[in-house]
């Protein structure tokens, strides 16, 4: 398989060129102004899938973006490995803080990445590592042919919800049926410490709005007799932790998986070291649920956030005013057993209940999705296992990942199949932050190692029937 390595050399020029031009496109899901870029990205999505070596691709139009599907089919008796990812990306916004222009990628040296990473929205979630995978299809393609049959399913709309998916998926399920299913969306621990995502968290997502008296009052004639709905908003939202960190609302525990204490002890064996960890984000300390560890509040249990809070006078100087509305949005990390939508009503519940005479709640739910666990000793796990061993010369380590992407539970209702998530960023990668990158060596080495996991996959498979 040294032939993929050097192909991968020979090439890797074009590649970064050709995922260049995917990302210039400013694909944003969220704004609607970028409607006819997203047209844009998915066509060149298909264009380069078909390109590297797809015999089908075609455009699924949906409610919202469209569906980018490919194929390649050698033989019906051979497994079939069915790749998602996504084309949109994140606004890039705060605008100012970006070193280059989020959408004019350019390469700069880190720390973490001596040999040069790719500074742009999308260049690690998701493009980048969606991009590895057509260009792991052309490495095939152009060193003996695939080794199983091959699906591409490229999404516009992951970062919004993904809310036009399910029904493609469910109206799809013949066409989309697979026996594994392939995705780089998620991150590893480091260049030279390899790992395997095994766990995705679930999201609750709600906005909230706190409404006091009708219209903006001055806070000198009113102030002291009327509540304040910003007053009384953050108030209620500090109640929703208590002095250990839990979060306060009634049964938000009831179902959490209950992590053995050998299994937190294996995960007490990752390498991580708080110390750059905190250097990392220049803080002085973490801060999170009493009795666990940092990797562990990330990863294997449940918090709530706001996202973003407002209402009130925002501008120049002062303006002395009572709100007449208050709002927040904030997000809930779920871990396996707890169901999303029954943790938003129980939040519902219990915020309302929080607020005092003389103000009105509203709580309007946003999108959600179930969390996934996978168990390393499944195909799918040691396939992947010994795809890494041989392109980075270690064993991956299992790791729970504190990210969601709900469609994996979904798929696996739906298709009755194992998600493999074999990712390839790095936690300070800044996904949906400023200054967004992605090592030059970590797209190269996905590229690479997606293959063997084809080939490994595969021959399991077949010893397995
Ligand atoms: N690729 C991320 C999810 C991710 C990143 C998982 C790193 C694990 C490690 C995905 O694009 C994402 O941003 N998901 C959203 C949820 C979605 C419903 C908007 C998230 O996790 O906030
Ligand atoms: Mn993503
Ligand atoms: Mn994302």
């Amino acid at each position: 398989m040294n032939k993929i390595a050097n192909y991968i050399k020979q090439h890797q020029n074009r590649f970064i060129d050709e995922l260049f031009a995917l990302i210039r496109i400013p694909s944003i899901s969220a704004d609607s102004a970028y409607a006819s870029h997203m047209q844009h990205a998915a066509q060149s999505v298909a264009d380069a899938l078909a390109a590297a070596g797809c015999s089908h691709t075609e455009l699924c139009p949906t409610k919202g973006y469209p569906i980018v599907y490919g194929e390649k089919i050698i033989d019906p008796k051979l497994p079939t490995v069915l790749v998602y990812g996504h084309y949109d990306v994140q606004p890039p916004d705060p605008l100012e803080l970006w070193e280059t222009p989020p959408f004019e990628p350019e390469i700069r040296k880190t720390d973490l990445h001596p040999e040069g990473a790719i500074f742009a929205r999308g260049a690690c979630d998701d493009k980048g590592q969606m991009f590895m995978h057509v260009k792991a299809l052309e490495v095939m393609e152009q060193n003996g042919g695939l080794p199983c049959n091959i699906k591409y399913m490229i999404e516009g709309e992951e970062e919004v919800g993904s809310d036009n998916l399910e029904d493609f998926v469910r109206a799809n399920t013949q066409k989309l049926e697979n026996d594994v299913i392939l995705i780089s969306d998620t991150g590893m621990l480091a260049n030279d410490i390899p790992s395997i995502t095994t766990g995705l968290r679930g999201l609750s997502y709600v906005e909230v709005e706190v409404t006091g008296p009708n219209r903006d009052l001055h806070s000198g004639l009113y102030g002291g007799a009327v509540a304040n709905p910003i007053n009384i908003l953050t108030k209620m939202i500090a109640s929703l932790h208590d002095e250990k960190n839990r979060v306060t609302i009634p049964g938000f525990y009831d179902n959490v998986e209950v992590v053995s204490d050998a299994d937190r002890a294996e995960m007490g064996k990752i390498p991580f070291v708080l110390d750059n960890y905190k250097k990392a984000l220049d803080i002085e300390a973490v801060y999170g649920e009493e009795g666990y560890t940092t990797l562990e509040r990330k990863s294997i249990r449940p918090t709530l956030d706001v996202n973003g809070i407002w209402g009130g006078y925002i501008g120049e100087g002062a303006k002395t005013v009572i709100p007449s509305k208050a709002y927040a949005k904030i997000s809930m990390r779920l871990v396996p057993h707890q169901k999303s939508d029954e943790i938003t009503t129980l939040f519902a519940a219990h915020f309302t209940s929080l607020a005092p005479k003389g103000v009105r709640v509203k709580v309007t739910p946003h999108h959600g999705g179930e969390g996934y666990v996978m168990h390393p000793d499944g195909l799918e796990f040691q396939a992947a296992r010994k795809a890494y061993l041989e392109t980075f010369g270690k064993a991956p380590l299992p790791v729970r990942d504190g990210g969601s992407i709900p469609i994996v539970a979904l798929f696996e209702e739906t298709l009755q199949s194992k998600t493999v998530l074999m990712g390839f960023g790095l936690d300070s990668d800044a996904i949906h932050s400023p200054n967004e990158h992605f090592g030059v060596f970590n797209f190269l080495k996905g590229i690479e190692t997606i293959p063997h996991f084809y080939h490994h996959f595969t021959a399991m498979y077949q010893a397995n029937q």
